[in-house]
């Protein structure tokens, strides 16, 4: 296989398992909505990835505020800001004009497939990075290798559900940082950490523990996902 980026979810959920609102509006899972541990997560990236949805429902800016974390960042070695990357079947419904492709400073990357309407494509090349790798759904390997030949050495995947269930099934995840809030949301059709089709209990993936944190209102967990081979 290819090498490809050090790939690490950070996602936050509500005590019941949920990542969002039944009707997909992006919401608090804790009481007290500190995004320190989101934020924190943030500085050690190379690039940040999000679901298609994520990115069109959201249009999250996926900036570094604080300039205490940019500084870190420097120190690092890193620019100011990670890489904004999307998985984006089609684009046709991607806010140009919103916060994903105008805040912050940093380079914006789309990977799409063959669904995407070649005169959006033009469009979108004028403001950002695309590669259409995929007649439906973008192949996954094949992005991370490439991000990986960009230089880019740990990405940092925040969701949606559809998304991590794609990568954990590809055996593309390495670790999970993950928030449990003290709200419990409900909803049958509300996403979860992992959606897609699933998995059956042979091919369901294993993790390993590595830390629990508590806070006032959430807990942090941290796991390594066992390798396939
Ligand atoms: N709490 C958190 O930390 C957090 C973080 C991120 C997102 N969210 C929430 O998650 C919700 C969206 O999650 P979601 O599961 O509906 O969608 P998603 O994971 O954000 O996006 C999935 C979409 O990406 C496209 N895609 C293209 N190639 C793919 C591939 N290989 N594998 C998977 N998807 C691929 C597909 O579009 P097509 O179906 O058109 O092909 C798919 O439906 C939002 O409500 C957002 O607020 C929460």
């Amino acid at each position: 296989m290819k090498k490809r980026p050090f790939v690490f979810l950070c996602t936050g959920m509500s005590l019941d398992g949920k990542i969002s609102t039944a009707k997909r509006i992006d919401t608090r899972i804790t009481t007290d909505d500190d995004r320190n541990f989101l934020y924190d997560l943030r500085v050690p990236c190379d690039a940040i990835m999000m679901g298609g949805r994520t990115v069109i429902l959201d249009d999250p800016g996926l900036t570094v505020k604080s300039v205490r974390r940019q500084k870190q960042r420097l120190a690092l070695g890193k620019t100011k800001e990670p890489v904004k990357v999307g998985i984006v079947s089609d684009i046709s419904k991607l806010k140009i004009n919103g916060d994903f492709f105008n805040k912050g400073d940093a380079k914006k990357i789309i990977f799409t497939t063959e669904r995407s309407p070649k005169t959006k494509i033009n469009e979108l090349r004028k403001i950002a990075d695309i590669y259409v790798y995929g007649k439906q759904k973008v192949n996954l390997k094949k992005a991370l290798s490439k991000l990986y030949e960009l230089g880019i050495k740990s990405v940092m995947a925040e969701g949606g559900g559809e998304l991590i269930f794609s990568l954990l099934k590809d055996d593309l995840v390495d670790e999970i940082n993950l928030k449990i809030g003290d709200l419990i949301l409900g909803g049958r059709n509300a996403p979860t950490l992992c959606d897609g089709e699933g998995f059956a209990g042979t091919t369901a993936k294993q993790v390993r523990l590595i830390s629990l944190k508590r806070k006032n209102s959430y807990l942090m967990l941290k796991y390594k996902v066992k390798r396939v081979n």
